[in-house]
């Protein structure tokens, strides 16, 4: 039996406690929002929230988050200002690794809520997007900074 919270919920699995904690989400809780890439933690795709910081789910073991935080894009519930900053900017093409830019742009906003243009690019590295958004997402995560009373995602600041 592994327990842990997910985005403010307490639950406990019986599941192999060696398995990825994304198919955990995917397969076993149907929270298919965090999305499978290349499943070697290379691409961010699958990127949720562990005590707040960004991890890549798809090499994190399910025993690793035993007593601890999880939260996954569902757990910011739509109304982050990042949502609406993704949205402004139309950032999206075909939205596939659009979950785990915006998890790791959150990770980043909780610790610098004002980062530099280079403090995103190196937070936002092992982010890939085949369709190229880069530019996009950056110029999302600085109108997110700019938002007066930003605050950390509900889950993650509890
Ligand atoms: S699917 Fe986890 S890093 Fe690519
Ligand atoms: S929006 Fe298509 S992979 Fe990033």
């Amino acid at each position: 039996m592994v327990a842990f919270s997910l985005n403010g919920r307490e639950v406990e699995l019986e599941v192999d406690p060696e398995t990825p904690l994304l198919w955990v989400l995917r397969d076993h809780l149907q929270l298919t929002g965090t999305r499978f890439g290349c499943g070697m933690g290379l691409c961010g795709a699958c990127t949720v929230h562990l005590d707040g910081a960004a991890i890549r789910s798809c090499s994190t073991p399910l025993s690793m988050v035993a007593g601890r935080r999880v939260t996954t894009i569902e757990g910011l519930g739509g109304s982050h200002p990042l949502q609406h900053a993704w949205v402004e900017h139309n950032v999206p093409q075909c939205g596939y690794c659009q979950s785990g830019q915006i998890m790791s742009a959150a990770a980043l906003l909780a610790t610098n809520p004002q980062p530099d243009e280079e403090s995103i690019r190196q937070a936002m590295s092992g982010n890939l997007c085949r369709c190229g958004t880069y530019h996009k997402v950056q110029q999302a995560i600085l109108s997110a900074a700019a938002v007066a009373h930003w605050q950390p995602a509900a889950e993650d600041a509890s």
